[in-house]
């Protein structure tokens, strides 16, 4: 089935509330010194798939329809921004909090609270306000680019039956998001220094 399919009537107004974060996001005060690293690197979106939403909504007992998908859960638009350094994900939910198109209902973060697997990341959930989007949700995940590359190849795991050696896999990724999460850390404290005016 395809989104069109699947969203029906509703498909247009997603796919404009997907291109709206988009460009939301692209307007964000960026680095301004040629030599600086740019706060957002790039900006991902989606809307999630007809087969991914209805094996969440079966997954929670729901009836599968787009109706329920869009009344039960928030995150039919997906937008992914990648940061330079930690922080800049908190930098721009600040910025997003002080705009008046969206509200953040929800908020997870896994950056100061990880998750047991060693995910780190922001996620917002904003509801539109204006009135042609119609109280539209979306989910906003923010993290470092250095996460953004660890939770690509974790993801890989969800999807694989029989895994050899899986829970060595699984360890060696906690590793993995411990050592990138000093790194990112060491990175911002170096940018931090290379900033301050003492040194110069
Ligand atoms: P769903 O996972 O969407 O059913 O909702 P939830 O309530 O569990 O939301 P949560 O904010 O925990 O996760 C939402 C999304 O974040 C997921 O669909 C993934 O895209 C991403 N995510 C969450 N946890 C992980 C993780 O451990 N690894 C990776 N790679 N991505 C994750
Ligand atoms: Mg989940």
């Amino acid at each position: 089935m395809t989104p069109e399919e699947y969203y029906g009537n509703a498909f247009p107004l997603l796919k404009q509330g997907e291109a709206y974060l988009k460009s939301l996001i692209e307007t964000y005060p960026n680095a301004c010194a040629k030599d600086e690293v740019q706060s957002v690197l790039y900006v991902k979106t989606r809307i999630k798939t007809p087969e991914s939403m209805m094996g969440k909504l079966k997954k929670r007992g729901l009836t599968e329809d787009a109706h329920t998908a869009l009344q039960s859960t928030h995150d039919a638009i997906g937008v992914r921004v990648i940061c330079s350094f930690v922080e800049e994900v908190y930098r721009i939910e600040q910025w997003l909090q002080k705009r008046e198109d969206i509200h953040i209902i929800g908020k997870k973060d896994y950056i100061s609270y990880p998750k047991p697997n060693g995910y780190r990341s922001l996620h917002l959930i904003i509801q539109f306000t204006k009135e042609d989007f119609k109280n539209m949700t979306a989910e906003i995940q923010l993290r470092t680019i250095a996460i953004d590359f660890w939770a690509t190849l974790e993801h890989q795991i969800k999807y694989k039956r029989n895994v050899p050696h899986e829970e060595t896999i699984r360890k060696e990724l906690k590793r993995c998001a411990d050592e990138i999460a000093s790194v990112d850390l060491s990175m911002q404290t170096i940018r931090d220094i290379l900033k301050s005016d003492i040194w110069k």
